[in-house]
């Protein structure tokens, strides 16, 4: 815990995930305290955030007591909790939880981060295309979660709603729908030719949390669509193979309505196979008001030159 009113404190959720751990080290190397709880304290994950001054508390989102010892002290809290897709009622329920006791605690700061999809709900929901039945579920899942954070009582709160991730290219994340381009050179996909995949850098969303907690009074009430960089989706593609670098090829595969509708009728839980409402993404960035809050964005190929260790295990090239 801080030993001086001047540095703050912040809790972090997801600590060991992508954007927490990002947040977690961007926090540490301006010097702020920073706490979380993990349900694995032996990992290597949380082995190197500790050894970087992160202070962690055994526990899970359900413990009441471990969030509680977590939370005490604390200014700030970054919210970034995972979906259950058998049970919406989870996250929000955790949320209120994290929430209820961040503020019986004294927390007084909160962002949370979310999905860009939420957008599509705000003012009763106007989307071009509205989401299907299952992912409509699970965006207002997520709106729920935004929800018991707007409604905590925090002095300040921002909601962060990232695109998609630039990860899910690469290990581990590219286990969870995405191993058609490793596996088969080709992406299956919902969107068009011309629709614009807007791509977000996970460190990318570390930095807008970083911003709003500097700076809570410019982020406070704000719902922010986060990207990193909006391409086309072969363009994308044809960076991913440049970047793995043994001379592949992989292509983008665009759906018809048969074949999406038929993804639909089957429950499909890969949202950019059965979701066309995700071609209008980039209507919910301003990717120049999100350079000038956060300057000097990720583009994909910087995200893959900088990854490039994950990019070549993830696809299998060998130096
Ligand atoms: N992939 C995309 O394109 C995309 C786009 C927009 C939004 N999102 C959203 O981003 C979120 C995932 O963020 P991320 O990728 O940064 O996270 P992540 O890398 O998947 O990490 C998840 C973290 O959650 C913690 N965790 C999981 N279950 C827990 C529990 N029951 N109690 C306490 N901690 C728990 C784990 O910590 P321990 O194991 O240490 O306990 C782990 O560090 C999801 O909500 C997803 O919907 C994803």
């Amino acid at each position: 815990m801080s030993t001086s009113p001047a540095v703050p404190t912040v809790f972090v959720t997801s600590a060991t995930g992508s954007q927490g751990s990002a947040l977690c080290r961007q926090l540490r190397e301006v010097g702020w305290d920073v706490r979380a709880t993990t349900r694995d304290p032996s990992s290597p994950t949380v082995t190197a955030l500790a050894a970087l001054g992160v202070h962690f508390t055994p526990g899970s989102w359900d413990d009441e007591d471990a969030l509680r010892a977590g939370l005490e002290g604390c200014d700030k809290l970054f919210l970034c909790l995972l979906p259950n897709l058998t049970d919406f009622e989870q996250a929000p329920r955790r949320a209120q939880l994290i929430t209820k006791t961040a503020r019986a605690c004294g927390v007084r700061q909160a962002v949370v981060s979310t999905t860009l999809g939420t957008a599509m709900l705000d003012d009763g929901g106007a989307a071009p295309i509205a989401p299907g039945a299952f992912f409509g579920a699970h965006l207002a899942s997520k709106q729920r979660v935004e929800q018991a954070v707007v409604d905590a009582g925090f002095e300040h709160w921002t909601i962060l709603r990232p695109a998609f991730f630039m990860a899910n290219f690469i290990a581990p994340k590219i286990e969870f729908g995405y191993t058609e381009t490793r596996d088969r050179s080709t992406w299956t996909n919902c969107m068009t030719p011309d629709s614009p995949l807007s791509l977000v850098d996970h460190v990318d969303i570390a930095r807008f949390a970083a911003a709003a907690f500097r700076d809570p009074g410019a982020f406070h009430g704000r719902r922010i669509g986060v990207a990193s960089e909006e391409i086309l989706v072969q363009d994308a593609l044809d960076r991913l193979a440049a970047a793995i670098g043994d001379g592949r090829a992989i292509k983008a595969i665009f759906m018809g309505d048969e074949e999406i509708a038929k993804a639909q009728a089957e429950g499909s839980w890969l949202f950019f196979a059965s979701e066309p409402c995700c071609r209008y993404m980039s209507d919910y960035t301003d990717m120049a008001e999100l350079v000038r809050l956060v300057p000097g964005l990720t583009t994909f190929e910087q995200f893959l030159e900088r990854e490039r260790e994950g990019v070549r295990q993830t696809y299998g090239v060998h130096c």
